[in-house]
């Protein structure tokens, strides 16, 4: 049994929906945890803002200043050591790592993706389930919590939250859904996470 807080670094790239939300309950007061590090990898990204105005230590490792993967992926794992990060969230994180990144920090790292995997991988999946009107997966989307792993949107699944696709709905209308779903699933995940490591 472990008392001092497990040491969370959070992965974005945009937004910063499920940042917010995450950093909001890893400061819960029942919450083990401490939000030690935000690290994203696109300097326009609206994230980048909510860290500054709420002294989240935070930083930008610009994807587009380095060779290769490996290059970028060595410079977020030296930041990542270097804050003795323990658990990495990763929250509309919109890189690829290396299989070598993910096997270092195997079952440590979290993904949320908006589909119910194992469909929908990838891209635009909001826009996609629309396009289908899928009945095979009974009409329904939403959005899947998993431990990452080298291959994409690969891993085992921790929560899985479900919407209806509504016959009138948009891309927007049900993006908004899934997002509200997102951010219930996330913290149960987390929950769970912290749970398994400290035993
Ligand atoms: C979220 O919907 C998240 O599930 C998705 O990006 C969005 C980020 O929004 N992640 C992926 O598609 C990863 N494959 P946010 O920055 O507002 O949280």
């Amino acid at each position: 049994m472990t008392s001092a807080p497990t040491r969370i670094a959070i992965l974005f790239s945009g937004t910063g929906t499920n940042l917010r939300n995450l950093a909001a309950h890893i400061n819960a007061p029942h919450v083990p945890a401490t939000l030690e590090l935000a690290i994203c990898n696109r300097p326009d990204a609206k994230g980048l803002d909510f860290c500054r105005e709420n002294n989240i230590p935070h930083e930008l490792i610009d994807h587009t200043n380095y060779s290769d993967r490996a290059e970028f992926d060595a410079a977020m794992h030296a930041a990542l050591q270097a804050a003795n990060i323990e658990l990495i969230c990763a929250a509309g994180f919109m890189r690829l790592l290396t299989p070598e990144f993910v096997q270092h920090w195997e079952d440590r790292i979290l993904n949320i993706h908006p589909s119910l995997l194992p469909a929908y991988k990838g891209l635009h999946t909001h826009r996609r389930v629309l396009e289908a009107r899928d009945t095979s997966h009974g009409c329904t989307h939403g959005c899947t919590v998993h431990l990452m792993r080298p291959e994409m949107d690969e891993g085992p699944i921790l929560v899985q939250k479900q919407v209806d696709v509504l016959p009138d709905d948009t891309e927007d209308t049900l993006a908004a859904r899934v997002m509200a779903q997102e951010l219930i699933a996330y913290p149960e995940a987390l929950d769970m996470m912290l749970a398994r490591l400290r035993g």
